[in-house]
């Protein structure tokens, strides 16, 4: 993976495209307003960083991230997804999103309404349950004692995988926390949402949702 889509350039969104420069990734990002909004946030980026639709960094990215308002979900392209792995930072907040009928009724969880909304794509859900001030500040070298954990889900193993690694490259541990329907552990409302800890923290935290 050399190249990471961003559909969505806020505070997490802006906060991972970052990290990401920051450790020798290119990076497109994308927001509702167009890619001429996001003309300071590439000039900081620099030269590893270009702006373009929803669809273009989709399909220019090796791995997305979503990282939008819940009620954007139904606008992220699904034809440029199709076979990639798309990471799922995104959280319910009815106040800001509207009920969601499905997840009131503890029906499905967050990130299994984006990976129905992209079938052919391989969702992880992960940075959902990290403020992003914390996300810009605390990673630190692989090894570090005290180490700050994230969690992941997904369907697909070797996808969880593969998120892992960039999380740990970027200064985070992790903790697996199996298929999305488990998603709900580190989600709002939940032990492990906003916990800073390290892995046996982490690991706690989600036995106790
Ligand atoms: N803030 C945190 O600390 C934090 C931590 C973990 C997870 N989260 C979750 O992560 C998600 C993003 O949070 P955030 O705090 O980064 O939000 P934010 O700062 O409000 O940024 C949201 C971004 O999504 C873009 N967007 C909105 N509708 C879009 C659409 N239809 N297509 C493409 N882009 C669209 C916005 O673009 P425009 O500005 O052009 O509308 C903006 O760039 C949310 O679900 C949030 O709950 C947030």
């Amino acid at each position: 993976m050399t190249t990471i889509g961003f559909i969505g350039a806020g505070k997490i969104g802006g906060t991972l495209a970052r990290l990401a420069v920051e450790h020798g990734y290119d990076v497109v990002v994308s927001n509702s307003r167009g890619p001429e909004t996001l003309t300071d946030l590439v000039h900081e980026l620099g030269d590893r960083a270009r702006a373009g639709t929803s669809q273009e960094a989709a399909a220019g990215g090796d791995l997305v991230v979503v990282t939008v308002p819940m009620g954007a979900i139904p606008s992220v392209p699904v034809a440029e997804l199709a076979g990639k792995l798309v990471i799922d930072t995104n959280n319910y907040y009815p106040q800001r999103d509207g009920q969601i009928a499905a997840l009131d009724a503890g029906e499905t969880t967050v990130s299994q309404l984006l990976q129905d909304h992209l079938p052919e794509s391989s969702v992880v859900k992960a940075f959902n349950h990290i403020m992003y001030l914390n996300l810009g500040s605390k990673g630190v070298p692989a090894g570090t004692p005290g180490r700050y954990a994230l969690a992941v889900a997904g369907d697909d193993p070797d996808a969880r995988k593969a998120v892992a690694s960039f999380i740990d490259e970027i200064g985070f541990d992790v903790v697996d926390a199996g298929p999305l329907a488990e998603g709900y552990r580190f989600e709002k409302d939940h032990p492990a949402y906003g916990l800073e800890t390290d892995v046996a923290g982490l690991t706690a935290a989600l036995a106790e949702a």
